[in-house]
């Protein structure tokens, strides 16, 4: 496979800052692949992950992106073990979901239990705060502002720095911007799964941090053999390069996460930031990912 293989440093892609005073580069780290399948207990190959996290600062990526109930627990572990005192690098953490086996996920968003989940981030991760901890899912059974004013509460106290949301709507983020000031939302968006696309352009005019999960959709965009390809040979990239070079011109809040357990995976797509696309390959792209996307 064709592939941009110098490691580019990240910073050429530009920075953002996150609530206006964090600043990362635009392309950062998904740590949720370094865990066991389903999501569920330790990595299969332990040492490669390590090796890949440390790989991070290397690369010049400066943001990390994990959560508590990776593992659950397993991935702020390894990167703890990996990285700390992350030398400004920012580990963002989020809470939220409870995990009852690989795969299953549900959302608890009781305050009491979003403190606990904040106190045992602070613990695993081995920090006095966390610079950017974000609500994994909105619970249904909690009334909203309860959770939101939980997070109003830890950003009070100094235990995180700044605050964000996961699969939420416009009017989510609007109802909870009366309560605390939303620094990222994290919704799934990808190049062929556009339903956010309002809630990207809501995130820029606002320069809220817009953190698109499943990048790559789960690697199905970084395989040969599909719309990606005519611009992937134009530039000697991967397919998986171009669709992270399009999501980074897409938007200047656009903060991409791929995630991967593996150093070679993680070097090719840190050299996606290499990849400068012009208008033409971007909006030729951009429509067709758009006719293949579903519809919101
Ligand atoms: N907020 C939420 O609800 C939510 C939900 C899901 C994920 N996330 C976050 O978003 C991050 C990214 O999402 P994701 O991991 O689901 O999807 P992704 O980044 O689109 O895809 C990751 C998958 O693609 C493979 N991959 C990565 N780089 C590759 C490459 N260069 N070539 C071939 N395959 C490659 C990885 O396998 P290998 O390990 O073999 O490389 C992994 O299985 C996660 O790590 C997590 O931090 C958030």
């Amino acid at each position: 496979m064709n592939a941009v293989s110098s490691p580019a440093p990240a910073s050429e892609v530009g920075t953002f800052k996150i609530g206006g005073d964090v600043t990362v580069h635009r392309l950062g780290f998904g740590a949720m692949r370094i865990t066991g399948r389903g999501i569920w207990g330790a990595p299969a190959d332990p040492a490669e992950c390590l090796r890949t996290l440390r790989r991070l600062p290397e690369l010049g990526i400066d943001f990390i992106d994990t959560a508590d109930s990776y593992g659950p627990n397993i991935s702020e572990h390894l990167i703890r073990e990996a990285l700390h005192p992350y030398k400004n690098i920012l580990v963002a953490t989020k809470g939220g979901l409870v995990r009852l086996g690989p795969d299953e996920w549900r959302p608890l968003g009781r305050p009491e239990y979003l403190r606990q989940q904040v106190l045992m981030s602070l613990r695993f991760l081995d920090l006095e705060q966390i610079g950017l901890w974000q609500l994994h899912r909105i619970d249904p059974a909690v009334a909203r502002d309860e959770q939101f004013g939980a997070i109003k509460s830890m950003l009070d106290d100094g235990l995180i720095r700044h605050a964000g949301l996961s699969e939420v709507s416009v009017e989510e983020i609007k109802a909870a911007q009366k309560v605390f000031p939303v620094a990222t939302v994290q919704n799934r968006f990808n190049l062929v799964d556009r339903k956010s696309e309002a809630v990207l352009d809501y995130c820029q005019s606002q320069d809220i941090g817009f953190i698109p999960w499943f990048p790559l959709a789960a690697g199905d965009l970084a395989k040969p053999g599909g719309l990606l390809d005519k611009v992937a040979a134009t530039h000697t990239a991967s397919a998986g390069q171009i669709a992270l070079a399009w999501m980074l011109k897409r938007s200047p809040v656009m903060l991409p996460i791929p995630g991967t357990s593996r150093v070679s995976h993680l070097e090719q797509n840190a050299a996606a930031v290499d990849i400068i696309l012009t208008d033409q390959e971007f909006n030729d792209l951009d429509r067709a990912g758009r006719a293949l996307s579903k519809p919101a």
